[in-house]
């Protein structure tokens, strides 16, 4: 059965830009209320403006915060709150990657990525499950990334914090079973956005071009995911594809191939 978004209030981070953004857009069809979260203010302003012209009938509430400051976040959560604004759908989508062999990274870079992607991820989960659970109704929607799925040699620490995503993603759709509220982990795989450049991985993808899905298409499908319920989803139908054999192959020999992918990258 598909969850009815009408009336829910469903907040996505990292929504000024790439998948993000697509997200907003396909929920702001649905959903009563829409808080729009990340840096750039102005971005979720044209955003916004955009969504309610479209829709006159949304509410949509912009939060600029940066959300590797805890504090700000924490106080974001509770301005909502005291607002009487009742988050009962959660995407956390806001990340980015690194690339380069660990020994060559930048520490700070890696510490804010870990920041993000891995305790503000988590810090807004514990901010709000509890309400969903003693609601008996929520959904949460965990970008994670099929970086995460395997050994990923130039991409060490973005991939590590992605199997930590998926993986958390899992066990919270077993544990919260119960109660009303469902987990669903997007993997996706290349999709064009602002992430290559920040990431520094602009051209360097191994993956053919056939295998690029956009934002749109990628945000689509993680929304139907998540209204279904499911576990999991892995946006555009040749990387599921792909995904699925990868999973299926031995892990010693994911750790060959691995490894053959590292030589090639010191060599260069
Ligand atoms: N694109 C891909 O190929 C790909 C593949 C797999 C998984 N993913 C995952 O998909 C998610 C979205 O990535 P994307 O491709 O849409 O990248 P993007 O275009 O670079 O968007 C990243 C979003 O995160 C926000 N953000 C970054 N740092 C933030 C901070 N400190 N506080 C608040 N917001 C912050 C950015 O907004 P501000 O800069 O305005 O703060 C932006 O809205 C990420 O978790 C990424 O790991 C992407």
């Amino acid at each position: 059965m598909s969850l009815d978004l009408t009336a829910r209030t469903a907040l996505v981070t990292g929504a000024s830009a790439g998948i993000g953004r697509e997200i907003a857009r396909v929920l702001a069809r649905d959903v009563g209320t829409l808080v729009l979260v990340a840096r750039r203010e102005d971005r979720l302003r044209d955003l916004a403006d955009e969504l309610a012209a479209a829709r006159p009938a949304l509410r949509v509430i912009v939060r600029a915060a940066d959300l590797i400051d805890r504090a700000a976040t924490g106080a974001m959560v509770d301005d909502l709150e005291r607002e009487g604004v009742v988050v009962d759908v959660l995407v956390n989508n806001a990340g980015f990657g690194d690339q380069g062999l660990f020994e060559a990274t930048d520490w700070g870079k890696t510490e804010r990525m870990l920041e993000l992607n891995v305790v503000s991820a988590t810090f807004l989960l514990h901010r709000l499950v509890p309400g969903m659970v003693a609601r008996g109704r929520g959904a949460i929607m965990n970008v994670g990334s099929t970086a995460g799925m395997f050994p990923s040699p130039g991409l060490g620490v973005y991939s590590a914090t992605k199997a930590y995503v998926n993986l958390l993603s899992e066990v919270l759709h077993a544990e919260l079973a119960d109660t009303g509220v469902t987990v669903t982990a997007v993997c996706p795989g290349p999709v064009p956005t602002e992430f290559q450049e920040v990431a520094g991985t602009t051209g360097k993808n191994p993956m053919p071009k056939a295998f690029h899905i956009d934002a749109a298409q990628c945000a689509e499908e993680a929304v139907r995911a998540m209204r279904a319920g499911d576990a999991r989803v892995i946006p555009g139908a040749a990387v599921r594809a792909t995904m699925v054999s990868v999973e299926a192959v031995p892990r010693p020999i994911l750790r060959l191939v691995a490894r053959t992918m590292a030589r090639r990258l010191r060599r260069r």
